[in-house]
């Protein structure tokens, strides 16, 4: 039996700029997904997927986390079909879109896969499996999700665009802090929505540029935030963030809602996180105290919450 496991996320500055090239800042989160890889008889692989998740979520990502887990298997060199494999996926990871779901699970396997064959693949090859994997939800995904989710920590995370080797710097913060995420209770598809924002940009290429531009200074005014543990200057940031996506269209009015609910019950500052148009918002609350209340006026408002922690 091989055992795996890969981090949730959450993208505290820039979700889909990353896509063009801009650094963008990841978490790991507290929850994690995990898989065991035991070995069967019969050909193939058998699936038992036992996350916790947002009502529709497995459903809706079975067709690609197919292609996904063939992806990992092939470029791990494990052909099924001369020994058949069960995996099991567990953990406390809610499946959702916006935590790194699919990119835990992918990392996860991966990390089962190289136990179970004693492959002795390091962090950098198991990051390398995780993105073929990531694939099969999101034809040309940064990376960054996948980053984050087998390294841990915070990841500072540029995309080469040539195709060399990307920039990820991990580090940790000073200190643990407390995190809300609020959940709209809607999968979305990473593929349409960058797909969706792709168009807008080469649609008007002027106004996409303002808004990269925008979020150049924004992202490096957050790195140095972050590592000088300046938060209500993050918060505010993030705030800033959350306008820029609702220019690019990919927040929507549940999330504006717990955004602005959110920002009133006194968090430091509230944003959309991952794909958005759907999935996750993420409120920064620390202090056990702050992120109770927060994620009590979220809850009274209707919506569904989980607290974490980010930078341990
Ligand atoms: C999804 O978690 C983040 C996106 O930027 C897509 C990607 O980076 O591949 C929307």
């Amino acid at each position: 039996m091989g055992k795996g496991y890969g981090y949730g996320k959450t993208i505290l500055f820039g979700e889909h700029f990353v896509v063009y090239g801009l650094p963008a800042l990841a978490s790991a989160l507290g929850a994690k997904t995990t898989a065991i890889i035991d070995r069967i008889p019969q050909k193939g692989y058998e699936l038992i997927d036992n996350r916790p998740e947002v009502p529709g979520y497995k459903k809706n990502k079975y067709e690609e986390q197919q292609i996904s887990i063939k992806n990992v298997l092939k470029f791990m060199g494990v052909d099924t079909e001369k020994q058949g494999l069960r995996i099991t996926l567990g953990g406390d990871l809610i499946c959702a879109s916006g935590v790194g779901a699919s990119a835990a699970s992918c990392v996860a396997i991966a990390r089962a896969i190289t136990d179970e064959f004693k492959l002795n693949w390091n962090d950098a090859r198991i990051n390398e499996a995780a993105y073929e994997g990531e694939k099969g939800y999101h034809g040309s995904p940064s990376g960054i999700d996948n980053t984050a989710s087998t390294f841990g920590g915070l990841v500072y995370f540029v995309k080469n665009m040539k195709g060399g080797p990307n920039t990820m710097d991990t580090t940790k913060l000073k200190n643990a802090v407390e995190l809300v995420i609020g959940s709209s209770g809607i999968t979305s598809d990473t593929k349409e929505v960058v797909d969706a924002v792709k168009k807008l940009k080469d649609k008007d290429p002027k106004w996409f540029d303002g808004i990269i531009g925008e979020y150049s200074k924004l992202v490096a005014k957050g790195r140095q935030a972050l590592e000088k543990f300046d938060l209500p200057l993050v918060g505010k940031l993030m705030d800033k963030n959350h306008t820029l996506l609702q220019e690019i269209t990919v927040s929507n009015e549940v999330l504006d809602s717990m955004v602005v609910i959110s920002r009133k019950a006194g968090a430091l500052g509230a944003k959309v996180t991952g794909t958005g148009r759907g999935g996750n918002m993420i409120a920064l609350t620390p202090g056990v105290k702050l992120r109770d209340k927060v994620a009590s006026a979220l809850q009274a408002a209707g919506y569904e919450v989980w607290k974490t922690i980010i930078g341990s």
